[in-house]
């Protein structure tokens, strides 16, 4: 049977922020390219600060717990500080507010944190592009292709 983290457990069994939100000032939705489980992330913006984000997970445990962990963590945040640095910090940066808390993930649970990451890079490019930022939320949307590095890693450690 799979081991999982207390943290992960925690978060399965009692998510935070579940649910869909009216009106969102972003929104993405994501297929996992791994194993095809489906997230959506809503995210409420105001004056450049992400005030609230929710998400709905058809994904496994690790999913679940990686969606509450991050949107938990990067409600308060600036959108400046989210795009701080180069793109390979951006990323690392978010994956990191997710492992980082959730502690050891198992191999091939490995491709699951980083749907998480895809999805709300999905929903902070709407935003952006509504608001007519056009350059960062291009940015956002470049962000992603990046991520399969992150997908790939539980490929070769089984
Ligand atoms: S989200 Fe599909 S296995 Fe984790």
């Amino acid at each position: 049977m799979l081991e999982l983290s207390d943290k992960i457990k925690q978060h399965f069994w009692n998510p935070l922020n579940v649910g869909e939100m009216e009106n969102p000032e972003g929104m993405g939705s994501i297929e996992n390219p791994v194993c095809g489980d489906i997230t959506h992330l809503y995210l409420r913006v105001h004056h450049g600060v992400i005030e609230d984000a929710k998400f709905l997970s058809f994904g496994c445990a690790v999913t679940i717990a990686s969606a509450s962990v991050f949107t938990e963590k990067i409600k308060g945040k600036k959108i400046d500080e989210v795009f701080e640095g180069s793109d390979h910090e951006v990323i690392q940066r978010l994956i990191e507010m997710i492992e980082g808390e959730l502690g050891e993930i198992p191999p091939v649970k490995l491709h699951c944190p980083p749907a998480t990451v895809q999805v709300f890079l999905e929903a902070i490019s709407q935003y952006l592009s509504k608001i007519g930022d056009i350059e960062r939320s291009s940015r956002a949307r470049r962000l992603i292709p990046q991520i399969s590095e992150f997908y790939r890693r539980g490929e070769t450690t089984g």
